[in-house]
């Protein structure tokens, strides 16, 4: 007797929990779920939401995310806190997913944030069912020259035709929501970049440029399956005008949005932002900025105190990423610790 009672209770109780698993998973429910649970859900779980996700991308092994890449992804967080905000990293696989909070500071702090998720970037797999399939096996990646773009370029392409949504550079800091879904980001009259698009999942678009990527493909030279191709794919299909004031333009109803909305600095002045501003730029124009990275070969770096823009923009729009890693090592050595013992 005691038996069946004991076993209809567990039966109960697996029920109850998968009615709750389930329940956790809905819209707006989605995100009361606490870390705990929250590691239990599976790539599949957390797309399940079509199109809605933002989407970040480390195509080398690395675990340990530079400040700039942790602030993209923590303001990301913060302006689309509705949204699921993945980041895949190549550096991890299924087993190291799980101790991850120990590996670096800022991979520890972005998933205690409750829309931060981090997956392993795993491209045989993510790739299936693609065009970029047949390419992914024949390419030799020791041989490629630019194999850390190119691969990125590829699995961009690939998450947001699987699931649609946001991709965003690592070096980019959004400072308000970007309104519509499918969208492409001009860097200039006539040219896209594709350091930021949006589409939603299973559009044509991705799909085309998948199969120019593979057509197309020169991996000797930097860009051609990045801004390039996206270039070329929105130029086969409009004849575009050169940008007015701060208009976006629209083609066959993908948005091709004004320079303004992401690079209200233009690449030959990226220096600007580590310098001091008498008056601070509003950019009430822009939905995000795109700080160059690449062209940073100077290392420049956000210092403390230094009242950069670069350091006001950490604090208002990272401000877990500017305390933990711009200020937190010095200020903890001076600061009394809080000894419990
Ligand atoms: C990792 O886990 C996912 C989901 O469970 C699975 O689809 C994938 O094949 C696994 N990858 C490896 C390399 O085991
Ligand atoms: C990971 O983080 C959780 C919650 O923040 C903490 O309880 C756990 O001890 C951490 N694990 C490791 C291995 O650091
Ligand atoms: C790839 O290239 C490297 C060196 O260039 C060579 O040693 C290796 O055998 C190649 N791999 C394949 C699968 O062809
Ligand atoms: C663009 O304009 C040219 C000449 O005006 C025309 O031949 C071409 O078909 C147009 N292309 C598209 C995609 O509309
Ligand atoms: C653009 O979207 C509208 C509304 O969804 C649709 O009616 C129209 O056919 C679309 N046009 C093109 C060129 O895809
Ligand atoms: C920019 O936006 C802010 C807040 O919405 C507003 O106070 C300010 O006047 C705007 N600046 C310009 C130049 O339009």
């Amino acid at each position: 007797m005691l038996k069946e009672i004991q076993v209809s209770l567990c039966i109960f109780f697996v029920f109850a929990l998968g009615f709750l698993y389930k329940l956790s998973l809905q819209p707006g429910r989605f995100f009361s779920c606490m870390p705990i649970s929250k590691r239990l859900l599976t790539l599949e779980d957390v797309m399940s939401q079509r199109s809605k996700s933002i989407i970040f991308l480390e195509t080398t092994n690395s675990l340990e995310p530079s400040p700039l890449a942790s602030c993209s992804v923590e303001s990301a967080a913060r302006i689309y806190h509705d949204r699921p905000v993945v980041f895949f990293m190549k550096g991890l696989d299924n087993n190291t997913r799980l101790g991850i909070n120990s590996s670096s500071t800022a991979l520890s702090f972005l998933l205690a944030m409750k829309n931060v998720f981090i997956f392993p970037l795993q491209m045989e797999t993510l790739f299936q069912e693609m065009p970029l399939l047949p390419w992914y096996h024949k390419v030799n990646e020791s041989q490629e020259k630019y194999w850390v773009h190119v691969s990125s370029d590829a699995s961009r392409l690939a998450i947001i035709w699987k699931y649609g949504g946001i991709y965003m550079d690592t070096d980019v800091i959004s400072i308000r929501p970007i309104p519509g879904a499918n969208f492409l980001a001009a860097q200039s009259s006539q040219f896209s970049s594709n350091g930021i698009f949006g589409f939603s999942h299973h559009h044509w678009f991705i799909w085309s440029c998948m199969e120019d990527f593979v057509q197309h493909y020169n991996g000797d030279v930097w860009g051609n399956q990045g801004p390039y191709l996206m270039t070329r794919m929105l130029t086969g299909l409009c004849n575009l005008s050169d940008f007015q004031v701060a208009e976006d333009l629209s083609c066959q109803n993908i948005s091709f949005l004004h320079p303004q909305r992401f690079y209200p600095i233009a690449y030959p002045e990226w220096r600007q932002y580590y310098k001091v501003w008498d008056t601070w730029p509003d950019f009430n124009n822009s939905y995000a900025l795109h700080l160059w990275n690449f062209m940073n070969k100077e290392q420049k770096q956000v210092v403390a105190g230094s009242n950069t823009l670069v350091e006001n923009l950490y604090k208002i729009y990272c401000p877990t990423t500017y305390r933990e890693l711009i200020q937190g090592p010095r200020e903890s050595e001076h600061l009394p610790r809080n000894k419990t013992s």
